[in-house]
């Protein structure tokens, strides 16, 4: 099999390349270089430039490497973004998303991944947010990614493409440092900025209806995630397999912001009281994943913990600004 990854020079994307390609899986990945950095991507791994949205591309790159399969990453992902640009990110997630599966049919490819996210949940008042639970995002972004679950589906059905949507809960760390997120969009990579920048972190509202009054998480290591890819491919590649199925990707744990910002501390050092600011719209007090069914449908359960991920950041932030 030959799958390509698109968004593979991006943050998830490398270290789903790397950790399929050291698999022993042939891939190949797509990126347009809005956000991607090529050299996350060794070697032995062929990078194709260009878009999602450009159909030829896609229909050449299918023939040209024999492609049998697709992992689907490349997207905007900034929630705040989405919120003053909703037609680009409709434009761009949902179109290169449309272009891409007429591409995947044309091909007679039979095997789809799609990169979701927690996102479509939006603020459901449970415990652990199982598949079941319904959708209602708060954003265009998470709008992009329900309605693009839709659209797989669909074109799933329409052309017998098995399809797998990943819901992923919140990503951090870093196989390696050169593999690191180098946005500050998400809140591990926030605290690193304030800290850097010799500033108190920013808790946003204490006085959610949660055990320290902090907004509760689920946090997960990219290469914990890569791993949940492989065995995705690996369940879409055996024989037989067809359908469609919708996995959380979460460790099923919840952890505070506070706890987040005390653990931060320790790993850099600087352990600074944060500063309590008003609390942000659109945050939900709790989204933490049930992970039952990625262990019993992927038989992938994740394997690294907190420390593991503030450190391994940690280790990326400092690279890419030389401390
Ligand atoms: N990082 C997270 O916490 C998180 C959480 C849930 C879901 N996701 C999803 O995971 C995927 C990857 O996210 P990431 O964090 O690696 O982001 P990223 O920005 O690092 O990676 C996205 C990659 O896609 C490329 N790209 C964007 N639009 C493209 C297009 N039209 N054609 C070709 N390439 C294009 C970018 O250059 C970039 O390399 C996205 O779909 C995102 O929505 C991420």
């Amino acid at each position: 099999m030959t799958w390509l990854i698109t968004g593979g020079a991006g943050y998830i994307g490398a270290h789903v390349a790397r950790t399929m390609a050291g698999a022993g899986e042939r891939v190949v990945a797509l990126d347009d270089l809005s956000a991607g950095v090529p050299s996350r991507l060794p070697d032995g791994i062929p990078l194709v430039r260009g878009s999602s949205l450009d159909g030829e591309l896609l229909k050449r790159v299918f023939a040209e490497h024999a492609v049998t399969g697709v992992v689907h990453l490349a997207a905007r992902k900034q929630v705040g973004e989405s919120v003053a640009q909703p037609t680009r990110y409709y434009q761009e997630n949902l179109g290169g998303l449309a272009t891409l599966l007429e591409a995947v049919a044309g091909a007679g490819v039979e095997r789809f991944l799609f990169s979701s996210s927690a996102a479509v949940y939006g603020n459901p008042d449970v415990d652990l947010i199982t598949e079941d639970t319904p959708c209602a995002p708060m954003s265009p972004y998470g709008e992009t990614k329900l309605a693009g679950e839709w659209l797989v589906r669909a074109a799933g059905r329409a052309h017998g493409i098995s399809t797998v949507c990943l819901r992923y809960f919140n990503v951090a760390g870093a196989a390696a440092p050169e593999l690191a997120d180098t946005g500050v969009f998400n809140v591990v990579p926030m605290v690193f900025d304030r800290l850097t920048r010799d500033e108190a972190p920013r808790i946003f509202g204490d006085d959610y209806p949660t055990p320290d009054g902090t907004c509760v998480r689920d946090y997960i290591h990219v290469a914990d995630l890569a791993e949940a890819h492989l065995a995705a491919a690996g369940r879409l590649a055996s024989p037989g397999a067809r359908g469609d199925l919708t996995v959380n990707i979460g460790r099923g744990e919840g952890v505070s912001v506070r706890e987040l910002v005390t653990l931060v501390g320790e790993v850099t050092g600087d352990a600074r009281a944060a500063l309590v600011e008003p609390r942000r719209p659109g945050d939900a007090p709790r989204a933490v994943a049930s992970a039952a069914r990625a262990a019993e449908e992927l038989g992938w359960t994740a394997r690294r913990g907190m420390r593991e991920m503030v450190e391994s950041a940690w280790q990326g932030w400092r690279l890419h600004h030389s401390l």
